[in-house]
């Protein structure tokens, strides 16, 4: 099982989700984050309001998948993120241990999706 993070542009978001969708990834969680890049959020006013310590508003998309479905997570994220304009976003990949639904107590890829 894989953990992605992508933090991304918010107005990429309804797209990223788009595409995530087409793809049959509809399990996420959307956060308002905070961040900078190597900019440190100084060139990048055009497309966000700066708050304090140059910190700019962005999303943080999280989703928990099986190993298969890697791939199609990754290209959603980009086709949906890209603008190839500064400050487009970043993509991490973890490997997740464990998944448990709550209310089953289902474990593992039985717990991740659908
Ligand atoms: N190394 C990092 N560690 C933690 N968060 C990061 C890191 N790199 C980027 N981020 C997060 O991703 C957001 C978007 O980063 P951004 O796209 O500006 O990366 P960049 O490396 O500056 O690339 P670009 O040159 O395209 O702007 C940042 O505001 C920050 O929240
Ligand atoms: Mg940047």
């Amino acid at each position: 099982m894989k953990f992605v993070v992508a933090i991304i542009q918010p107005d990429r978001l309804h797209d990223v989700l788009d595409e995530l969708e087409n793809r049959d990834i509809h399990l996420v969680t959307v956060t308002q984050v905070l961040g900078r890049g190597r900019q440190k959020g100084v060139s990048q006013v055009y497309r966000s309001h700066v708050e304090t310590g140059n910190l700019l508003r962005k999303i943080k998309i999280e989703v928990a998948i099986t190993d298969d479905f890697l791939p199609n997570v990754l290209e959603a994220l980009k086709v949906g993120a890209q603008t190839s304009n500064i400050g487009d976003g970043k993509i991490f990949v973890f490997e997740l241990d464990q998944c448990i639904r709550i209310r089953t107590g289902e474990e593992g890829p039985m717990a991740i999706g659908s």
